[in-house]
């Protein structure tokens, strides 16, 4: 039987695969720094370990979830985006919980891909920003992953020289693993652009809420006045909208 599966075969290498067996080379000749993996070498903070502990105690967590996500954590998130951001969200329509925006992001491509479909994609990046993609059956083109000056010339190139005409732009700042950021006259303009063309913009904001400044730093969303698509089968969004995806774990120093 054989086991090459045509979506596989298109998959990159994952880097972390490839840099495993090199690490387990260097570790059996001297000691080495690692700067891949971010991975805490400390616990999780306490108090969230005890509330997983005494929620998975409750028998009342024993079943199975709705689909969209509970209604309490989805209005949670609404009233978290609310006072955050300035966004008002419904939560019923505009927020699906997901175990981890890897998993949201690999569904969302899934959703809006058909086949041959073209997707900007910063390079290098996340790796599920195109694997996604690419296992939906779409084509990704890349796209620099520094907000500079250049950043939306070669927007605009990519976006006239791609037959067909890409369907969405894959944003991450502050970004990984560049550590890029990008204010939010960049999004500005990203933002208006899209919409001149009909483009998704799906932002992956694993990041958002790591800051060292005293005031949290404002987010796209809050100038462009955007909301966050929804993967159900709510309303037809009207396009392009900034689809927001938050990690949980990442923000608490935890690894997601
Ligand atoms: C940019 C980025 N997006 C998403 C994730 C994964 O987030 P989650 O654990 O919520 O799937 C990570 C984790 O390293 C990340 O760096």
């Amino acid at each position: 039987m054989s086991d090459d599966f045509h979506r596989i075969r298109r998959l990159p290498p994952y880097v972390f695969a490839h840099i495993d067996p090199i690490k387990a080379k260097a570790r059996r000749r001297r000691r080495y720094y690692r700067l891949g993996h971010g991975q805490s070498g400390y616990a999780d903070p306490q108090h969230i370990v005890e509330k997983l502990q005494e929620t998975v105690k409750d028998p009342r967590t024993h079943r199975y979830s709705t689909s969209r996500g509970i209604p309490g954590l989805r209005k949670a998130q609404a009233s978290y985006y609310g006072r955050r951001f300035g966004v008002k969200l419904n939560p019923d329509t505009q927020i699906v919980a997901t175990t981890g925006s890897k998993e949201g992001f690999a569904n969302m491509a899934s959703a809006i891909t058909a086949p041959g479909d073209v997707v900007l994609v910063p390079n290098p990046t996340y790796p599920i920003h195109s694997f996604g993609f690419i296992m939906s059956g779409g084509v990704v083109r890349s796209m620099p992953a520094d907000p500079n000056e250049d950043f939306m010339r070669s927007l605009d190139r990519a976006v006239r020289h791609s037959i067909p005409k890409p369907i969405a732009l894959v944003l991450n700042y502050p970004a990984n693993p560049t550590a890029y950021t990008a204010d939010l006259d960049f999004y500005t303009e990203v933002v208006k652009y899209c919409k001149a063309n009909d483009i998704f913009i799906l932002s992956d904001l694993a990041y958002s809420e790591i800051y060292f400044d005293e005031d949290a730093p404002r987010h796209p969303c809050c100038r462009c006045r955007a909301p966050s698509i929804s993967l159900s089968n709510s309303p037809p969004c009207p396009r392009p909208i900034p689809c927001p995806a938050g990690a949980w774990a990442l923000p608490w120093a935890m690894n997601g």
